[in-house]
């Protein structure tokens, strides 16, 4: 007999067959995802990528398949030949399939299996690190197998796209010297130059602009990025960026391109027409009105600032704070006169881990009156401004959070989602991108009292702030700005640095000396004075963009073999010890071994 899988084709994937197929023949191949007796008959529901096919064996149909059917089980590869079917009176509307069945005229077992660890099942309380010690069989679950299949089509709308609108996929190296992201490095030690390191890139950011020196005009690249930093749901270890960089530009330049692959992407893969242009957003207007840098747009409960209201009322603490130069802000959480005191102390432990001394409330009664530990301190006049300020109705509640600007924009920019959240204000399935501009070019760090840049040293300031640099630092706006989706940061970019005199400028602006700038980056500031156009550029975090597509809150639904949240393999059993033998090759002698 002809071998099915050496002399027979496959004819169909188990998604494709319809009432049209009835009465053809096929060559089917998968997995069995359940075996059913009845009796006389056995069914086997197959599975591929694609979906499932029922396959009856009827031994009226054929004695020797229902015979060899019986020993079938959960994960076998099995490939069938049969005719297609009507399921009669037991159509499954739930499955594209549902109104055929193939009876098998032929079965081949193509592979055993052994009792997968799980069900390959969506709904199933397996823990998550079995999940990811058995990925491959994880992947096969029909919900990560479409997460994997939407991220591949992502894929391909980036690449149409920017290959229409003129940019080149260019690779660039992953055996590199520190780039800085401001993450630490993932380093990979030379055997050759014992006692040296390469490190992996953290973005090709230094690269593209080598690119764009280079003459190329328009780059992109979907490239991997390595950064060792500390986990949370949105991070991992190595992730991906749609990486793009292009010369002669402005940033409303390369805000259209990257509208135009979101557009393609959210109409292709979701079916959905977004509106552009998208939204845009000062740096400054999204923290006075947010309280974040990556505002939720999806819903109200907007800030507001009572600093000038409240700065002669006799609440201590406001008045004290507006002349110290913090600032007085409030929310109003509108419609939640019926949360209890225990509600509102909850809220106040929530902003204490964002530095907020407290969080003041009042609620508004029947009567008009205000209600709550600082009522008192508010004469009824200075009620009615803040009421007015606030538009404050009979069952309100508004908080309050006295201090610098820093601390109180954190903590009421988070209670806002935090409330959204607990009051079930998020609409589902809505998309709010908007872009950030205008961000500041240096941020201040507390714990080590000196400034950072915001972005990476390599962001243009904006042109009129080219003189405070030094002498000013907290005061300068980059040319930098943020793309956001429903509060997550999905890409960042700048206009770049393209005259070596200001990036030097810059480096000294970040306390970095003219030996350490020209060791570590030498070569951009050459390069930077053989004719540079000016340019500039951004990134798209994939993942990110994938978990909000594919509606997970798990970044690891997105990518294939991910990590964990502590940093680890579970499948691989990685990171692990190398052998004295490659660690002696490498010269390499770890702490704490004897050697
Ligand atoms: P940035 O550091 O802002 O910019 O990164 C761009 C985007 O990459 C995503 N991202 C991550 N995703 C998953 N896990 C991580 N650990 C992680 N870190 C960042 C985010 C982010 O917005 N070279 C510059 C870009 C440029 O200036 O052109 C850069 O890397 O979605
Ligand atoms: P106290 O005067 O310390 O008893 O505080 C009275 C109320 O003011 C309490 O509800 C505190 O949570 C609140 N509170 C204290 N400090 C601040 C602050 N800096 N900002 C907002 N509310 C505060």
């Amino acid at each position: 007999m002809n071998r099915l899988i050496h002399d027979i084709k496959r004819s169909h994937r188990c998604g494709s067959l319809r009432e049209a197929d009835i009465g053809i023949e096929v060559v089917l191949m998968g997995w069995v995802h359940n075996r059913r007796d009845h009796g006389g008959c056995v069914f086997v529901d197959l599975r591929d990528r694609e979906g499932v096919t029922q396959v009856v064996f009827d031994p009226e149909v054929d004695k020797e398949a229902h015979a060899l059917s019986g020993d079938l089980r959960a994960e076998w590869v099995i490939g069938v030949v049969g005719k297609v079917r009507s399921r009669g009176g037991n159509v499954n509307p739930k499955i594209k399939t549902g109104a055929i069945e193939v009876a098998a005229v032929r079965l081949e077992v193509l592979a055993k299996a052994k009792p997968p660890p799980f069900p390959i099942e969506e709904e199933i309380d397996t823990s998550e690190e079995t999940r990811l010690k058995y990925r491959f069989l994880d992947l096969r679950r029909p919900g990560l197998q479409r997460n994997l299949i939407l991220r591949h089509q992502f894929n391909q709308v980036v690449r149409r796209t920017l290959d229409a609108e003129g940019f080149l996929e260019l690779e660039t190296p992953f055996l590199i010297k520190s780039t800085p992201e401001g993450a630490r490095d993932y380093v990979v030690p030379s055997r050759v130059h014992g006692g040296k390191f390469f490190a992996l890139p953290q973005s090709p950011q230094l690269f593209k602009q080598l690119f764009m020196v280079s003459g190329f005009d328009r780059y992109f690249q979907i490239a991997r990025c390595f950064r060792d930093e500390d986990l949370r749901a949105e991070r991992q270890p190595e992730f991906t960026q749609v990486d793009m960089e292009m010369s002669f530009i402005s940033p409303a330049d390369i805000q259209a391109v990257v509208e135009k692959i979101l557009v393609e992407a959210w109409r292709a893969l979701l079916g959905v027409e977004l509106p552009t242009p998208f939204q845009r957003l000062s740096y400054d207007e999204a923290m006075a009105r947010f309280g974040v840098d990556a505002p939720d747009l999806r819903f109200g409960l907007e800030l507001n600032d009572l600093s000038d209201t409240v700065r002669a009322v006799g609440f201590k603490v406001f008045a004290d704070t507006v002349a110290a130069g913090g600032v007085v802000k409030a929310l109003n959480l509108h419609g939640t006169g019926d949360w209890s005191r225990k509600d509102l102390e909850e809220l106040e432990e929530f902003v204490k881990p964002y530095g907020a001394k407290g969080l003041a409330w009042i609620k508004v009664k029947e009567d008009g009156s205000w209600q709550g530990p600082v009522a008192k301190f508010f004469k009824p006049e200075e009620q009615a401004a803040v009421a007015a300020k606030l538009s404050l109705a009979v069952g309100d509640t508004a908080v309050f959070v006295a201090d610098r600007a820093k601390v109180a924009h954190a903590a009421l920019g988070n209670l806002r989602k935090h409330v959204a959240k607990k009051r079930n204000l998020i609409p589902k399935g809505t998309f709010r991108f908007c872009w950030v501009t205008e961000f500041p070019l240096f941020e201040y760090d507390d714990e080590t009292q000196r400034y950072f840049a915001a972005h990476h040293p390599f962001t243009a300031p904006q042109p009129e702030h080219v003189e405070a640099m030094v002498k000013d630092p907290g005061r300068v706006k980059a040319q930098a700005y943020d793309i956001v989706l429903n509060g997550i940061e999905i890409g960042g970019g700048s206009i770049r640095i393209h005259d070596s005199v200001l990036q030097q400028r810059m480096f000294e602006a970040l306390g970095i000396g003219e030996a350490e700038a020209k060791a570590k980056f030498g070569f951009l500031l050459e390069a930077l004075q053989f004719g540079a156009p000016p340019h500039g550029g951004l990134a798209l975090g994939v993942d990110r963009i994938m978990m909000l597509i594919c509606g997970t809150d798990s970044i690891r639904d997105v990518i294939a073999f991910p990590k964990t949240q502590k940093q680890t393999d579970l499948m691989l059993d990685a990171p692990a010890r190398l052998d004295p033998a490659q660690l002696a090759e490498l010269s390499i002698r770890v702490a704490g071994d004897k050697g």
